[in-house]
């Protein structure tokens, strides 16, 4: 989703670096609760991951491809297929990239994957071997709790689970259930093969075992974990989205158009994406969810995410970016080009 960071990291100035040292306390891992479980540190063999859709596949794929036995979970037999036919197709990228000249590689590369991954819509059986669950499921707080309650009844006491929401406080989610100790945030990035990222989110709660699991786990699908508190947004996106409204502001004003802006982030700042593209990427509607809950929550200035009448009626109008067909951009046909 996000990928316009990655750029940016790379691109920054050194001398905009503050040695840790410099930084307030606060700001350290010190701040976070350092108590250990009361149950063993859990080495992850098995992970069961709950939605397949865009998220939940990627997470399935990435753990499969890293050896983990996964079980890939969905409501019925067609979302599960969907789940599988993302796999698929994603993989097969993989192979061909990785064994370009052979065939027979790439065949038994996506063999090998699959027979990592096993698939289910009973909830209850799919999480009675597990050591790691992790929630891709819609972005609903009620709809998470509700699982999250159910499966804190079957699931092993060892193991740990994980939502993978990305406006969601992880805390609230952690309340369905009596492991708050052993529940974090793993929230990963769109297309999530490719993304590198992971947020890795603690609550108060989230024991220090807990946390070194969540690393550990993301270490060995070769992600790159980095440690957030469990805050609106975590890090990407509370920097990305406020960074998009006021995008949408500088519009409103009258002060440049969306294709203006673009240009100067791409050129003035080196971002692969304006934000208006990016904007039309993520959904038009997806930023607005997001924005608004962050509203009601009222943990983010007030400022920042005031409602945007240009917005507000592009998504009234079901102009949600590139999935609808037309968004701040138009595009040919439903995903298609600008
Ligand atoms: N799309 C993104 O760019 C992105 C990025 C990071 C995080 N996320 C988060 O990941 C989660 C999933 O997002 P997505 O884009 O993959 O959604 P999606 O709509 O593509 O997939 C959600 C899937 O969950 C299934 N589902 C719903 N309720 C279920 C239940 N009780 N049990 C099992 N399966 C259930 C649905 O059938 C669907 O297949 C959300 O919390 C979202 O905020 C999304």
């Amino acid at each position: 989703m996000l990928s316009a960071i990655r750029r940016v990291a790379s691109t920054n100035p050194a001398s905009m670096m503050r040695p840790l040292a410099s930084l307030p306390k606060v700001m350290t891992s010190a701040a976070f609760s350092t108590s250990s479980s009361a149950y063993a540190p859990v080495n992850v063999k098995n992970i069961t991951v709950f939605g397949s859709g865009l998220m939940g596949a990627g997470i399935v794929q990435v753990a499969a491809q890293n050896a983990f036995n996964v079980t890939m979970v969905d409501l019925n037999p067609e979302a599960l297929k969907k789940g599988q036919d993302i796999i698929n197709s994603s993989l097969k990228r993989v192979a061909k990239k990785q064994f370009p000249e052979d065939e027979g590689k790439q065949k038994e590369f996506i063999e090998k994957t699959f027979a990592q991954i096993k698939t289910s819509s009973d909830a209850e059986a799919a999480s009675k071997d597990a050591d790691l669950i992790i929630e891709a499921i819609v972005e609903n707080l009620t709809a998470k709790q509700q699982l999250f309650s159910r499966l804190d009844k079957v699931a092993p006491e060892h193991a740990l689970f994980c939502s993978n929401t990305s406006s969601l406080p992880i805390g609230e989610i952690a309340k369905a259930t009596k492991r708050e100790d052993r529940f974090g945030g793993l929230h990963f990035f769109n297309p999530v093969p490719q993304m590198k990222l992971v947020e890795v989110i603690r609550t108060s709660e989230t024991s220090q075992d807990s946390f070194d699991a969540f690393m550990d786990v993301c270490t060995r699908m070769k992600k790159t974990p980095i440690s957030c508190k469990d805050t609106p947004g975590f890090v990407v996106n509370r920097l990305l989205v406020p960074y998009m409204m006021e995008s949408i502001r500088i519009v409103e004003r009258g002060e440049a158009t969306p294709q203006d802006v673009d240009t100067a982030m791409k050129l003035g700042a080196g971002f692969p994406m304006g934000p208006f593209e990016l904007l039309d990427f993520v959904g038009l509607d997806t930023t607005k969810f997001i924005v608004d809950g962050w509203r009601k929550e009222g943990k983010v200035d007030a400022n920042l995410v005031a409602p945007i009448k240009i917005l507000d009626d592009l998504v009234a109008k079901g102009h949600l970016g590139r999935k609808s067909g037309q968004g701040f951009y138009s595009y040919q046909g439903v995903g298609g080009k600008k």
